[in-house]
């Protein structure tokens, strides 16, 4: 099968497009990307450790199925200011000439401590990458989303449950990002740009390792099985989601 067609020979989804996805060596991450080229898309590959973004890099680059040669782009999230966001969204206007959507996978998790007992640090960090990064990512990027004529920003997002105690700032930056949503969803309602969110079930990878032993863990799934739930909010057909969070069965 062609990168750029499905099994009817109608397009692929997400064929032409380019698709940033961050936290790309991650668990759901690297699942993601290497769905999204499978549908067609360039992928630029964002996170912080080259090694690891090598990996997902040669996986798509040597997939039998010849996709669309990913770009990596090695950055973190933590140390990053708004200039450097607003340099990576022009390198990308740059290199590709485009961007039809945002894949916001990046998250940091310091595992489960009552918040008094937080260390001050961790908890300034952790709101930044799983709130402030995501939000300056989106602002950065938004100029080259409104030039495309139907792109999407797809946050995903942890259960908001207001009583997950001891989750931290990762547990408080799920409910403010469901406020971002809203708010970004209602700015831009009438623009080319969708905004949604994606809520997948427990899935084993590292992130979810933090809070629970993986060999007793028996509800986390494959990340794998989600992979094709970013193609579609990421995709045309993810407009009905536009405003909503999404929870699909695995
Ligand atoms: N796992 C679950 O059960 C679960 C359930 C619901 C929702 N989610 C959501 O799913 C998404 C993906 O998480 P995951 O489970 O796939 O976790 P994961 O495998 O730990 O992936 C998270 C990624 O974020 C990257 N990251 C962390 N801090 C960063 C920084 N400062 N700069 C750049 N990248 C950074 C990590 O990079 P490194 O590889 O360098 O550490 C990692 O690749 C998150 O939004 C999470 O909230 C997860």
């Amino acid at each position: 099968m062609s990168a750029h067609a499905a099994d009817d020979g109608a397009p692929a989804a997400l064929a032409g497009r380019v698709v940033l996805v961050t936290g790309a060596a991650g668990g759901l991450g690297a699942a993601a990307a290497h769905a999204c080229a499978r549908a067609g898309a360039s992928v630029v590959l964002l996170g912080r450790k080259v090694p690891k973004l090598n990996r997902v890099y040669d996986a798509i680059a040597n997939d039998p199925a010849g996709l669309p040669e990913p770009v990596n782009y090695p950055f973190d999230l933590a140390g990053a200011g708004f200039e450097d966001h607003a340099e990576l969204a022009a390198r990308i206007q740059a290199q590709l000439g485009r961007l039809d959507g945002v894949l916001h996978c990046a998250a940091d998790f310091a595992g489960l401590t009552p918040l008094e007992h937080t260390d001050p640090a961790a908890f300034a960090r952790v709101l930044h990458v799983d709130l402030t990064a995501r939000w300056w990512l989106t602002q950065a990027c938004l100029p080259m989303l409104r030039q495309a004529s139907d792109s999407a920003v797809v946050f995903v997002v942890d259960d908001a449950a207001p009583d997950a105690a001891y989750r931290g700032a990762y547990g408080i930056a799920q409910q403010a990002q469901l406020a971002l949503l809203a708010t970004l969803h209602a700015e831009l309602a009438t623009s080319p740009v969708r905004v949604s969110a994606l809520r997948p079930g427990p899935m084993r990878t590292p992130l979810r390792a933090r809070a629970y032993v993986e060999d007793q863990d028996l509800r986390a799934r494959d990340p794998a099985r989600y992979a094709d739930a970013c193609v579609h909010l990421l995709a045309p057909a993810g407009v009905a989601h536009r405003g909503q969070v999404w929870a699909p069965t695995p």
